[in-house]
């Protein structure tokens, strides 16, 4: 059976949509000739700024609903052959909020998928993370989708974060299994590009060093700098959404990764080239009281099984995709998001 959703002429859903992928995602779709994207939200953290560039596109709209609603997803998901899902929280706000967090990485996904399959959906898109794989001293090398879940002195949030993609990835699979539902599951790392939240405990790192470079302050480094992060643009995981649907792949899981992982101390000093310079990182050993996500040092995030199911490779790399971030961001006040 051909699991191919092509995006020419096709409605897609993206529930969680007024989010940093969502807004991405919407804009690549509609470009591919999307028949109609619906951008279905609470608004609990996504804002009408962040889907403002696409609100003039007759194609596009904005409905508002919760994913603890399953009337509402009924509703949203009526005639759509496609369903991207982002609505959740992430380590950060589960940390703040874990009865949310889990209501709605969990019972939200299975709303969601529940709601595809009364509406004969043909293809559903999971937003996953490699929060699946966990953190801490065991993580290193390489991780592929085979890697295990790794909980030993990790942050109690970021487990529950990453067990309820674990759980939203099992669905997935148990609705393909049952009901015949298409399914794609993209294991993001962590997102960073045009439209940045404040919700993404690596991608926040960015932001607070380009702001303390700008005010003249040492950007700030944790450890010896040595530890990898490993990021995506936005703008790449946008085309690997809309390559998921497209492609003939169901019932599989996939890594979307950027095209290589960088240092602490790499990306603090590329952030304050990039901002047209500044003072010397300063290195402290430990954060003040915030969900830090370490690891047992370097690692990389493997995305040739995403070549292979999907067609989709990273193109962008971190500085150019820190150069369109900067860019945005100076036509852009910072401003908190609530949640
Ligand atoms: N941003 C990252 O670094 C990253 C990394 C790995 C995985 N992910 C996953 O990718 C997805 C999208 O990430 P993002 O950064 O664009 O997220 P985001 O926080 O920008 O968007 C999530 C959206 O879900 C909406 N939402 C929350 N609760 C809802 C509810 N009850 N009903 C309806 N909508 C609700 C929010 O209002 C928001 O617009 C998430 O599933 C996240 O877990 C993100």
């Amino acid at each position: 059976m051909n699991a191919a959703v092509p995006i020419a002429g096709n409605r897609f859903v993206i529930i969680g949509g007024a989010s940093l992928v969502g807004s991405a995602t919407a804009g690549e779709l509609l470009d591919h000739g999307a028949a109609e994207v619906v951008l279905f939200d609470n608004f609990a953290f996504g804002s009408e700024d962040a889907i403002a560039h696409l609100r003039d596109n007759p194609r596009l709209r904005l409905v508002r609903g919760d994913v603890m609603r399953l009337p509402d997803l009924l509703r949203a998901l009526e005639g759509a052959q496609g369903a991207l899902l982002l609505a959740a929280h992430m380590t950060l706000s589960m940390d703040r909020d874990p009865w949310g967090g889990l209501d709605v990485n969990i019972r939200g996904v299975q709303n969601a998928l529940e709601a595809c399959r009364v509406n004969r959906v043909r293809k559903a898109v999971f937003a996953s993370s490699n929060a699946v794989y966990g953190y801490g001293p065991n993580v290193s090398g390489e991780l592929v989708e085979g890697t295990p879940f790794h909980t030993v002195g990790v942050p109690p949030a970021a487990v529950i974060y990453g067990a309820t993609k674990i759980i939203g990835e099992a669905l997935c699979r148990d609705y393909h299994r049952k009901h015949g539902l298409d399914t794609v599951v993209l294991r993001y790392c962590t997102v960073y590009g045009e439209r940045q939240h404040y919700r993404a405990t690596n991608a926040l790192f960015i932001i607070e060093t380009l702001d303390r470079v700008r005010r003249g302050e040492r950007p700030i480094v944790l450890g010896d700098g040595s530890e990898t992060k490993h990021f995506v643009y936005v703008g790449d995981l946008a085309r690997a959404n809309r390559m998921a649907f497209a492609a003939d792949a169901t019932d599989v899981a996939v890594n979307a990764s950027g095209p290589r992982p960088i240092t602490t101390l790499e990306l603090v000093r590329l952030v304050t080239r990039l901002a047209g310079g500044g003072p010397e990182p300063e290195f402290i050993a430990e954060d003040r009281g915030r969900v830090r996500l370490t690891s047992g040092g370097a690692f990389r995030i493997a995305h040739e099984e995403a070549a292979r199911t999907i067609g989709w490779r990273p193109e962008v790399d971190m500085e150019e995709g820190l150069r369109r971030l900067i860019a945005w961001r100076a036509g852009n006040e910072p401003r908190p998001a609530a949640g």
